[in-house]
């Protein structure tokens, strides 16, 4: 038995301690909104937080996640209207959506590290987050809007 907390409440489930956590997430727990893109840690599709870090739940068993707050794209804001999640939608990110969850939870975590980030700074921690349908200029002007909003900028910085 494994448990923790996702989006606010309690969970235990009755899986094998090397299940990724990925799995558990989304049929154990039926929370399909965290995407399984490549399996090996190397997409950023499956990305969710643990601790309020990015995390990729692919590679990461059930066993590492007791006892740990864990929020996934379903619990980043009750509407969906976190600071982010509008930028996303005022610039029109996604195309076909698939990588979008997992750009979307690093985007959160990159801004807690940089709160007015750089295109490189937003570059190199976006890098391992892949789109295979090429939104990644609308990805840096939506964490750039997003940056500023949280800023009163109305300048979008
Ligand atoms: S599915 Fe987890 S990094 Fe690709
Ligand atoms: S929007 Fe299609 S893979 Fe990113």
């Amino acid at each position: 038995m494994t448990t923790f907390r996702l989006n606010g409440r309690d969970v235990t489930v009755d899986v094998p301690d090397d299940t990724p956590l990925l799995w558990v997430i989304r049929d154990e727990v039926g929370l399909t909104g965290t995407k399984f893109g490549c399996g090996i840690g190397m997409c950023g599709a499956c990305t969710i937080h643990i601790g309020g870090r990015a995390t990729r739940s692919c590679v990461t068993p059930v066993s590492a996640a007791e006892g740990a707050d864990i929020t996934t794209i379903e619990g980043v804001d009750p509407e969906g209207n976190h600071p982010v999640q509008q930028a996303w939608r005022d610039i029109q990110v996604p195309q076909c959506g698939y990588c979008q969850s997992g750009q979307i939870m690093q985007a959160i975590s990159l801004l807690k590290d940089y709160p007015s980030p750089t295109d490189e700074e937003i570059d190199a921690v976006m890098a391992g987050s892949l789109c295979r349908c090429m939104t990644y200029v609308r990805i840096r002007e939506a964490i750039k809007k997003a940056a500023a909003n949280a800023r009163g900028d109305s300048s979008n910085g």
